[in-house]
């Protein structure tokens, strides 16, 4: 197994890795968001990806989906941890807390979001009935529990265009959705993994309570505050799960 880390908002860096080298690539999709890193954490191979780029630069509905999975699945990865920053709708979804969700709603639009586009040859639709994978899903719980650190094991994520944040009333309507959690990223990056084979879990840290969910504006300030502890807790879980994570074999 080669596990690859997409790390979000608040993630740029992981300061246990063991950085063994980097990687500039280029793809059919263009360039990915930053230079691949590769890295050793617990003595499990690793690769990490800054979504946002080096420095955090690019915004959620401008990064290259495409080249980013297309990159890790070339560079050897067999599965992908997604890490990334949410607000919190549901009562359970405090700022701070870490949430591993079970299903998506993309309310996202003009992505580039499939790798069937062009020179086809057949029209193919991947299974998306479980858009984050199961046995990795169970992994990280496991890894949470014999860590002891506490998460919410199941939500629906649902991923809004961005940049700005949403309206109370869009919250309102997320929630009737039944989405737990929302985010910007979290589409068309799963799709796209499943579309490539690559298992991938989704790691979400709550930054914020969503608009209208509590009274005021929501700003930046709170964000960066809720993120550094909820960042903790991530890296924490991620450390937990390299335990679990069979060595590679190259
Ligand atoms: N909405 C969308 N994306 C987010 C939020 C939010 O409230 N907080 C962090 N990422």
């Amino acid at each position: 197994m080669t596990l690859a880390i997409i790390g979000g908002t608040g993630l740029t860096r992981i300061d246990d890795l063991h950085i063994t080298g980097q990687q500039t690539l280029d793809t059919p999709f263009g360039s990915p968001s930053a230079d691949y890193v590769f890295g050793e954490l617990n003595g499990k191979k690793l690769i990490f990806l800054a979504r946002h780029g080096t420095p955090h630069r690019i915004p959620p509905h401008q990064i290259n989906y495409r080249a980013n999975i297309w990159g890790l699945k070339q560079l050897g990865a067999t599965e992908i941890i997604a890490v990334a920053a949410v607000g919190g709708i549901s009562k359970t979804m405090a700022p701070g807390h870490v949430a591993i969700p079970d299903q998506i709603i993309d309310y996202s639009y003009g992505r580039e979001h499939t790798f069937f586009a062009e020179d086809l040859q057949h029209v193919t639709h991947i299974d998306f009935t479980e858009p984050y994978t199961p046995s990795l899903r169970q992994r990280i719980l496991q890894a949470a529990r014999d860590a002891g650190i506490e998460i919410a094991a199941r939500g629906t994520y649902g991923c809004t265009q961005g940049p700005r944040l949403e309206t109370v009333a869009e919250i309102k309507r997320m929630a009737r959705d039944g989405c737990d959690l929302v985010g910007m990223t979290g589409m068309p990056e799963a799709a796209l993994a499943r579309e490539l084979d690559l298992p991938y879990a989704n790691l979400s840290v709550v930054a914020n309570w969503a608009a209208g969910i509590v009274a005021g504006e929501i700003t930046m300030a709170e964000i960066e505050k809720n993120l550094e502890v909820g960042m903790d807790k991530a890296i924490a879980l991620l450390q937990a799960t390299t335990l679990l994570t069979k060595p590679s074999s190259v």
